[in-house]
C-alpha cells in the first residue's frame, strides 16, 4: 500500500483517510475493496451519499447510456432534456403523492450550496438577518452554513466572525429545559438581545451531532412556533433525507411541511455531486440570476438523480430501510448493549449511533472505530467528543452482510472492553 504521494502532496486538511488508512480501489453495494484486495463492509456510506449502494447497476446503466448518447453534460441552467425529465418525475412521482408543493432550485453541486441558497432566500423574503439553529447542528462548511454549524473544530477554521445566528440548546441537552419555551422567551423578552429570525433551520436527526433524534412532538412544536412568529422553517435533509430514516423525507414522520428543504448527498445516491433547495412557491422571490453558479444542475448528476428515485420507488427502498433498521436495532439490543451497561444507542431506520460517552468517550469510540477497521468495517465517529460510532449502511445492503458487519462491530467492542 503506497500512500507516499498523499502524504507528500495532499494538504494536511485531509481527514477520513486518517481514520481508514488504506487505498480503496473498487466497491459494490455495501462492500469496498482496497488495492491489496482487502474487503471492508461499508457502514459509512459516503456520509449518507450512497444510500443505494456503491455502483448501483440500475443507476450506472442510466448514466452510461446518457454518456454514450452524447447527452449534454454541461449547460449551466439552460433548459435540457434531462432536466425536464427529472423535474417532471420529481414533482409528479415524489412530491405530489406526498402532498408536497415545492419549486425546485438547483444551487451549486454540494450540500452546503443548498443551505446557502436557503439562508439567502429566507433573509431576502423576510428582510431579517438572524436565523435560529440548534446546538449540535451540522449544516456545512462555507461561511453562511458554517455559522449554523456548532462544532468547535469546524468553526475554528473560519478565520472570521460567524454571525447572524442564534443557537438554541437542543431538547436532549439539558433536563428540564424546553427548547421552544426558551425560543419563545427570546422573542418575547425585550431584554433578550435577540432579533426575530428569518428562519429556523433544523435536521430532524442530528447526524454529525451524534445521531440525536427529535421526537414528533418537538418537530410539530417547531412548526407551530415558526407559524406563530412568522419564521420560515427550513429542514436540512442533506444527510438523513432520501429514505435514510425510513421515509423519503425525514420530516414525513412528524406530518409537518417545512417552508424549504435542503437536499444533497443521496438524491442520486451514486456519489455524484448534486444538491437541491426546495421552496414553497410563494417564497420564490429570486430575481433571475440572483443566486448563480457554474456547476448548478450537472446533467450526469441529474440523470443519476432521476434514476435513483426510480430505483427507490421500484424497489421500495423506504420499506427496505425500515426492515433492515429493525434487524439492526434487534442486533444492538440483543448482542451489543449486554456487553456493558454504559453503552447506549439511538437509531431510526438505518441512521444508527452507538454512544460511548459513559464508557471512555473519545478514547473508546476511537479504539472501537480502529478495531472495526482492522476487522473490515468502515464506520465514522460523530457527536460531542466524537464519542458516538455512526453506523449508516447502504439502504440496499444485503441482510447477511448487515449482520456480518454488526458481528464485526461487536467483536471490535469486545476487544476494546478487555
Ligand atoms: C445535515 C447536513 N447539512 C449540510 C451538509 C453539508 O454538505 P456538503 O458536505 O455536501 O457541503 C452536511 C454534510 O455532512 C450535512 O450532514
Amino acid at each position: 500500500m503506497d500512500t507516499k504521494v498523499f502524504e507528500e502532496y495532499e494538504s494536511e486538511v485531509r481527514s477520513y483517510c486518517r481514520s481508514f488508512p488504506t487505498v480503496f480501489k473498487t466497491a459494490k453495494n455495501a462492500e469496498m475493496y482496497d488495492e491489496d484486495g482487502n474487503r471492508y463492509i461499508d457502514f459509512f456510506c459516503g456520509a449518507g451519499a450512497l444510500n443505494y449502494g456503491h455502483n448501483n447497476d440500475y443507476i450506472k446503466s442510466k448514466i452510461i447510456d446518457y454518456i454514450n448518447s452524447d447527452g449534454i453534460v454541461h449547460s449551466l441552467d439552460m433548459y435540457t432534456f434531462a432536466k425536464r425529465e427529472f423535474i417532471d418525475y420529481f414533482e409528479n412521482k415524489l412530491l405530489k403523492p406526498r402532498g408536497l408543493n415545492y419549486k425546485i432550485q438547483f444551487p451549486g453541486p454540494t450540500g452546503t450550496n443548498a443551505v446557502e441558497a436557503a439562508l439567502k432566500l429566507a433573509r431576502k423574503v423576510k428582510g431579517r438577518s438572524n436565523v435560529f439553529a440548534l446546538m449540535g447542528a451540522f449544516h456545512g462548511m462555507t461561511l453562511g452554513s458554517l455559522a449554523l454549524t456548532t462544532d468547535r473544530s469546524s468553526r475554528g477554521g473560519a478565520g472570521v466572525d460567524l454571525g447572524n445566528v442564534t443557537h438554541l440548546p437542543a431538547p436532549y441537552m439539558l433536563d428540564g429545559l424546553d427548547t421552544i419555551d426558551y425560543a419563545e422567551m427570546l422573542l418575547t423578552d425585550d431584554h433578550s438581545a435577540t432579533e426575530v429570525p428569518a428562519a429556523f433551520i433544523i435536521e430532524t436527526v442530528q447526524a454529525e451531532g451524534g445521531i440525536q433524534l427529535f421526537g414528533v412532538d418537538f418537530l410539530k412544536r417547531v412548526r407551530e412556533f415558526c407559524d406563530k412568529y412568522d419564521i420560515l422553517l427550513i429542514v436540512d435533509d442533506i444527510q438523513v433525507g432520501c429514505a435514510r430514516t425510513g421515509t423519503y423525507f425525514s420530516f414525513e414522520r412528524a406530518g409537518i411541511v417545512p417552508d424549504m428543504v435542503t437536499m444533497s448527498k443521496s438524491i442520486g445516491g451514486y456519489g455524484l455531486p448534486f444538491a437541491l433547495t426546495l421552496l414553497k412557491p410563494e417564497l420564490d422571490v429570486w430575481a433571475p440570476g440572483e443566486h448563480n453558479g457554474t456547476f448548478r444542475g450537472n446533467q450526469i448528476s441529474i440523470v443519476a438523480a432521476k434514476a435513483g428515485i426510480e430505483y427507490l420507488l421500484e424497489h421500495e427502498v423506504e420499506k427496505q430501510c425500515r426492515e433492515k433498521g429493525d434487524i439492526a436495532a434487534k442486533f444492538i439490543e440483543d448482542e451489543i448493549l449486554p456487553l456493558d451497561s454504559r453503552i447506549k444507542y439511538r437509531a431510526i431506520g438505518l441512521a444508527i449511533g452507538i454512544d460511548f460517552t459513559d464508557l471512555g468517550g473519545d478514547a473508546m469510540s476511537k479504539a472501537v472505530m480502529q478495531a472495526c477497521f482492522r476487522n473490515g468495517v468502515i464506520a465514522e465517529r460523530v457527536g460531542r467528543e466524537n464519542a458516538v460510532l455512526k453506523i449508516m449502511p447502504a439502504l440496499t445492503i444485503e441482510k447477511d452482510i448487515l449482520i456480518e458487519g454488526f458481528e464485526k462491530v461487536k467483536s471490535a467492542i469486545e476487544e476494546c472492553l478487555k
